[in-house]
């Protein structure tokens, strides 16, 4: 029986810290007017010191199966796209599913830096599809801030923080995510990079001093990249479904920059009005950016099962893709939920297995000096 993959939940978090042009203005040469004629983005939100890129998809995702009524421990896998991990190893993905205690999770991060949701979204959707597992938690998150150089002026206007995340359940019905095109060019891997940390140029007292460990972008060469392979990937995976933009109700892209999407609706023939726009009020969170959009394309009521979406997105790699998702919304029935709530026993639970691991530690220790 053929299987399919709906998008049953979804959830974003947005931090409470607001940072404007304005206050851009204070801190490098450039002007509100600069940014927005540029850009489109008037605001971007800010981590505080105690959230992480782990919390803040730890709190998407619990949003996103209260929605879809899918407790915890229900989930098969939890895919974690990023571009601000916690840490190069171990994955973001296994501190998130620490934190919701998705006891029965395997976990794991996906880097194709902007494009990572929806290279996240084809993977979890085809184990599903294959019957390998039956439930997914898909999550964009960034804490952006942690890796810009707030003295750069041409990438510190970009960027900002956040996470949205979607629940993935099979179901013999069709619908759901119905095809996806992923791509990449290597060629571009110096245009947009984080230049120093990885194996290649470790971090020294050097690599600190040069501001290695910042995001690093060659504006103009991405622009014409970002705006060539949007158009493309959309018009792709829509004849790969058999469809035409006709069929389409929403766009939902990457939310990078306004110029990018104005021209990529003209390369398509498609009003603004079918693209779900918010980059001026949170700027780029990479990652996070499509499935932030789509939550509040939800909330919004904009969004209505059977509808056909398109999800595009591109980024550092250089990488890009599209996924095409007939809407579903939550399972009929679905059980009323408490994620949030079971994030206690969760914590209650790790802490057990920490200490438990402490124990038996010692005690291994004692056992080799009294042998
Ligand atoms: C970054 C971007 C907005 C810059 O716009 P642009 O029109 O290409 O501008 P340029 O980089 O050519 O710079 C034009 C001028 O503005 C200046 N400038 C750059 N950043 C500025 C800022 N924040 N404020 C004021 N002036 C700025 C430049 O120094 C340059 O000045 P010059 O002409 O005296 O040399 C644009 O290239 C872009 O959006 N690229 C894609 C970035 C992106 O989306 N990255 C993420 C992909 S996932």
């Amino acid at each position: 029986m053929t299987r399919y993959a709906h998008v049953t939940g979804w959830g974003s978090v947005l931090p409470e810290h607001v940072m404007t042009n304005k206050d851009l203005e204070q801190m490098v040469d450039t002007s509100d007017e600069w940014i927005v004629s540029r850009t489109g983005i008037r605001e971007r939100r800010i981590a505080s010191p105690d959230q992480s890129t782990a919390s803040l998809a730890a709190d998407a995702a619990s949003q996103a199966l209260k929605t879809a009524g899918v407790h915890p421990t229900e989930v098969d896998l939890i895919i974690v796209a990023t571009s601000s991990p916690e840490h190069i190893f171990p994955a973001t993905a296994c501190i998130v599913q620490d934190m919701l205690g998705a006891t029965k999770a395997g976990a794991f991060d996906l880097s194709a830096a902007c494009t990572g949701f929806i290279f996240a979204l084809n993977m979890a959707a085809q184990a599903i599809r294959t019957g390998s597992i039956d439930t997914a938690l898909v999550i964009g998150a960034e804490t952006l801030s942690r890796i810009v150089n707030w003295q750069d002026r041409n990438t510190c206007i970009l960027f900002g923080d956040g996470a949205g995340a979607f629940v993935l359940q099979g179901s013999n019905e069709p619908g759901g995510v119905l095809e996806a095109v992923m791509h990449a060019d290597g060629s571009g891997a110096d245009v947009l990079m984080l230049p120093a940390g990885g194996s290649k140029i470790p971090t020294s007292p050097d690599t600190v001093a040069h501001g290695l460990h910042y995001v690093y972008m060659e504006g103009r060469p991405v622009f014409r990249f970002a705006t060539r392979v949007m158009a493309e990937a959309a018009r792709e995976v829509v004849e790969k479904a058999g469809l035409s933009l006709e069929d389409i109700q929403w766009i939902i892209p990457h939310q990078a920059n306004i110029r990018i999407l104005e021209v990529a609706a003209r390369h398509l023939k498609l009003p603004m009005e079918r693209f779900v726009v918010n980059l001026d009020r949170y700027g780029n969170t990479s990652t996070a950016s499509i499935p932030i959009a789509t939550t509040e394309a939800a909330a919004q009521g904009k969004l209505h099962p059977g509808d056909k979406v398109v999800l595009v997105g591109f980024g550092g790699g250089l990488t890009y893709g599209a996924a095409l998702l007939e809407w579903t919304g939550p399972f009929p029935g679905h059980p009323e939920v408490n994620p949030e709530r079971y994030r206690l026993w969760a914590r209650v639970r790790s802490a057990g297995l920490r200490l438990r691991r402490k124990v038996l530690a010692a005690a291994g220790r004692e056992q080799r000096l009294g042998g």
